[in-house]
């Protein structure tokens, strides 16, 4: 595979493969020699048409670990304001001798495009495209469950391993996650059961055909299907109608009622489940501050993951030839 642009085109092999890739780079990044000379002379850019924090700085500092050098390009403050073209935009990034590029877009279907357009020859990384896929925030969050939750806990103990028989539930903004769609893949892929838990406001058109269960109720979920992981979506006011919610939306108050996770819902969960959020949140609304900065919460953890998976990620895409390849 030369580019990776959604958790739907990995078999279970490749993202073992990616998994275990990742547990390698982050033993590398607890020693003290954390930089490796594996992609000197490569070129890095990330290009982001939309904010980010998490992804943009992961995949900054995992580029640098690996010796490549990195150009940050924001679309603010660049000639895309002026109009400029994706096209355009990247023959200029061709021109500049581009190895790898990494992209987040406001569009569902910008990196496919920048992929196969024929306009660069370089690898594309999916950073985050509109509501379609975040492949490697999936693959962080299948690293943080594995880690946790399969094996003795320690990276030997879990190489080679998927996350059969774990279950999963996706609890929130399914509607307009990224998140919520590339996890379900991926994590179906590795084996683990998932339940996308949400009002049915926020649920899309045609989820019965995706490979996971539907719940309208939070307490019925944690009950019933005493899942390992629960994963809290942030509740994306910005893509909703008006901006502020519209008619997907019922209250703050009532959404943080039913769909929240806080105390009294997290002594529901049993003594080894974990508490994920991709970041970033809305403390108060899906998540409460308790349960963000919970003892079970892997959320810090779940970024500092993001920098061996990008690792790997870019390793694998770029010398990959020298060795196992996506
Ligand atoms: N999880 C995630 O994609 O966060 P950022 O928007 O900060 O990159």
């Amino acid at each position: 595979m030369k580019h990776l642009l959604s958790t739907a085109d990995l078999s279970k092999q490749d993202a073992v493969l990616l998994l275990d890739t990742a547990a390698q780079m982050a033993a590398t990044q607890s020693r003290e020699m954390k930089k490796l000379p594996t992609l000197r002379g490569r070129t890095v850019v990330n290009l982001f048409y939309e904010d980010s924090t998490r992804t943009r700085i992961s995949f900054e500092t995992a580029a640098k670990r690996l010796s490549a050098d990195v150009i940050n390009f924001s679309a603010k403050g660049s000639s895309v304001s002026k109009g400029e073209s994706l096209k355009d935009t990247a023959l200029t990034l061709h021109a500049m001798g581009a190895d790898a590029v990494v992209v987040r877009h406001q569009a569902s279907g910008a990196p496919h495009m920048l992929a196969h357009a024929g306009w660069l020859d370089a690898a594309v990384v999916n950073a985050g495209d509109g509501m379609h896929q975040h492949p490697t925030q999936a693959l962080l969050d299948a690293f943080t469950i594995r880690r946790h939750l399969v094996g003795s806990g320690s990276d030997e103990g879990t190489a080679g391993r998927d996350l059969a028989g774990l279950r999963v539930a996706i609890v929130g903004d399914v509607l307009h996650s990224r998140v919520a769609r590339s996890n379900v893949r991926l994590l179906h892929t590795l084996g683990a059961e998932v339940t996308m838990v949400a009002p049915p406001t926020l649920l899309p058109v045609g989820i019965e055909s995706w490979p996971c269960r539907v719940s309208f109720h939070l307490d019925e979920t944690l009950e019933r299907t005493k899942p390992d992981a629960v994963m809290m979506l942030r509740v994306q006011r910005e893509r909703m109608s008006g901006g502020a919610g519209g008619a997907f939306f019922p209250s703050v108050q009532e959404y943080s009622r039913k769909f929240g996770l806080g105390s009294q819902r997290l002594g529901m969960l049993a003594d080894h489940a974990i508490v994920m959020h991709p970041g970033p949140m809305n403390r108060g609304l899906e998540i409460s501050a308790e349960a963000a900065d919970h003892p079970r919460s892997v959320i810090v953890e779940q970024v500092a993951n993001g920098v061996a998976v990008r690792m790997a990620a870019l390793y694998l895409l770029l010398a990959g030839d020298e060795r196992n390849t996506l």
